[in-house]
């Protein structure tokens, strides 16, 4: 009940941001640019990149300060994933997703007599997986990144000390955390200033308590968060509130170094987040459908547009539930077959133009959505380029966190499926690559994407959104390539969502017309409207020019892109 009213006030709130806000034009530049969520993280990337930065550099540097202005979703207490290709077209990932903690089984989420109880995998302190992020962006640099550590971790130490300007949005979520009768404490307590106030908007905002971890991190690196007195003060807490996750735990998490999904669309190369997200597999495997397209008579926004991507999508999520998951405990991922033409020429014969095809209900339920993520996309002038995207799960994960470490941990076992063999039309999947097991990495769906143009950077893309990523990143990605689109308008166009189960398509209410919806249904589809969806971050890079070109969503009103 509390999360609905939570989903809802924010729901509301992001209503009355967008009716303020005129759309995020693009920003154009020469030698590098920044685009996150919030405007003064983006600057202190572009800060990096002015010092002599990589891309990575000011990714890692953009991704903590994320943690300091973006709360919902920017974090250290969570995790997520790099797509980089370096200016030679040389691509890789790091896998810096949540694992289960070893204490973890598959049936930690049920009473005695089988049954899931109600919420504990999203709403306790057993949904929280042991942190990626700060091993994720410590390999990154350590890899790839120019500058010292400690340059790139500074700017985010000093915003948490020194403070940053509070936003509206932050603001608002603080009237919401501090309601009468909200008995969460940590999260009444967690916007603050000095004298016990909830900030103004405009008033500097400082977090002592997360400045002091985050200065552990940058003296000490990986080892001043998963060792030493951070490490305790988390074991500390778990043990005080009901988590499972040890020190040992900490100490023997790892981000991982893996090969890209690799796909291509008419020419241009698509490199994406290989499981466990989902996202690469799913992104390619509907874009090679899509090449098959005759887009000569088949018109942006048109019916017959809409219905073609949905049965995209609606094939692309029933490969995802059947075949995805951690592939370190799925050894036999078909990722080949899923994302080859030929797979494509099989998918697309099954599409009838005129006819919604039906999802098989019998097989799975409806998956569950989370609620708040962020990606950002940044390009040196080298013609480097890093796709990031990391989370906490729900907007401010868990919503618990110690008040002496100063930030919020995710809860991101909830994307795990919780009961094993058990699938229900209400929203819960049993099926078997995605249950929980010691040290596994639970399924995303987060789709950082660098697509690639002779052997160059191009396009730089990914968005929160849940399940919805997936599919706001594949639009976009399509608006781009099949409909030209400069990158402002591929990321403010109209976007639609099937995910096979529920069998519906979701769509954003103010840009679909009520005479395309009718068509849609005619054709049998079921439809239901949103006002937004994806929160997408964006860089185009004209590498014969040398112009970089980005764009933020404007349902992100405090976001940024910046180029210098
Ligand atoms: O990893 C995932 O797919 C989800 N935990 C992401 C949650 C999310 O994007 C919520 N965003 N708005």
């Amino acid at each position: 009940m509390t999360l609905l009213k939570f989903r809802l006030v924010f729901l509301l709130s992001s209503l009355f941001i967008l009716c303020q806000t005129q759309l995020n034009a693009q920003t154009y530049a020469k030698n590098g640019m920044v685009v996150s969520s919030d405007e003064s993280s983006s600057e202190v990337g572009v800060d990096i990149l002015k010092k002599g930065g990589n891309a990575i550099d000011a990714a890692v540097a953009t991704a903590f300060s994320l943690a300091v202005t973006h709360p919902s979703a920017g974090n250290i207490g969570g995790g997520g994933f790099i797509v980089f290709m370096n200016s030679e077209g040389e691509t890789t990932t790091i896998d810096f997703r949540e694992k289960a903690p070893l204490a973890a089984t598959n049936d930690m989420y049920l009473n005695e007599q089988g049954k899931l109880i109600d919420g504990i995998n999203h709403h306790s302190a057993k949904a929280i997986g042991v942190p990626g992020t700060v091993a994720g962006l410590y390999l990154a640099h350590k890899n790839y990144g120019k500058l010292p550590w400690k340059t790139v971790v500074q700017p985010a130490v000093d915003q948490a000390k020194n403070g940053f300007v509070f936003n509206w949005y932050l603001y608002r979520a603080a009237q919401y955390f501090t309601r009468e009768g909200n008995d969460n404490t940590f999260m009444n307590g967690y916007f603050r200033n000095e004298k016990g106030a909830i900030p103004e908007p405009g008033e500097l905002w400082m977090q002592n308590e997360l400045a002091e971890t985050l200065t552990l991190i940058r003296d000490k690196g990986r080892d001043g968060f998963y060792k030493g007195k951070t490490a305790k003060k988390i074991a500390n807490f778990m043990k005080k509130n009901g988590g499972i996750i040890t020190k040992k735990d900490l100490a023997k998490y790892e981000a991982i170094e893996r090969e890209p999904i690799k796909g291509s669309y008419k020419g241009y190369d698509i490199y994406s987040m290989p499981p466990p997200s989902s996202g690469g597999v799913a992104l390619v495997e509907m874009m090679n459908l899509m090449e098959l397209a005759d887009f000569e008579t088949i018109e942006f926004n048109s019916a017959d547009h809409l219905h073609l991507v949905a049965e995209a999508m609606r094939r692309a999520f029933a490969d995802r539930a059947e075949h995805l998951g951690d592939p370190d405990f799925n050894l036999n991922i078909p990722l080949e077959k899923l994302t080859s033409k030929a797979f494509a020429q099989k998918r697309f014969q099954e599409i009838n133009m005129a006819k919604a095809s039906i999802s098989d209900s019998s097989r799975f339920g409806r998956l569950y959505d989370g609620e708040s993520t962020t990606h950002l996309s940044t390009m040196d002038k080298e013609g480097n380029a890093v796709s990031l995207t990391y989370t906490l799960e729900y907007s401010y994960g868990s919503q618990m966190g110690s008040k002496e470490l100063g930030f919020i941990f995710n809860n991101e076992m909830g994307d795990f499926n919780p009961q094993p063999g058990i699938t229900k039309s209400n929203g819960q999947i049993g099926t078997a690559p995605n249950l929980v097991a010691p040290e596994k990495r639970m399924l995303s769906s987060m789709t950082p994407t660098i697509v690639g143009k002779k052997g160059k950077p191009f396009l730089v893309i990914g968005s929160p959104g849940g399940r919805t990523i997936i599919n706001t990143v594949f639009q976009t990605v399509l608006n781009v390539l099949e409909f030209k689109m400069p990158i402002d308008k591929a990321i403010e166009a109209l976007k639609i969502h099937h995910q096979w189960l529920p069998d519906q398509i979701v769509y954003e209410k103010l840009l679909l017309s009520p005479d395309t919806r009718k068509l849609l249904e005619a054709k049998g589809h079921t439809l239901k409207e949103r006002f937004n969806m994806g929160a997408l971050m964006g860089i185009t890079y004209d590498a014969e020019k040398g112009i970089f070109v980005g764009a933020s969503d404007s349902s992100q009103p405090d976001s940024g892109a910046i180029g210098y």
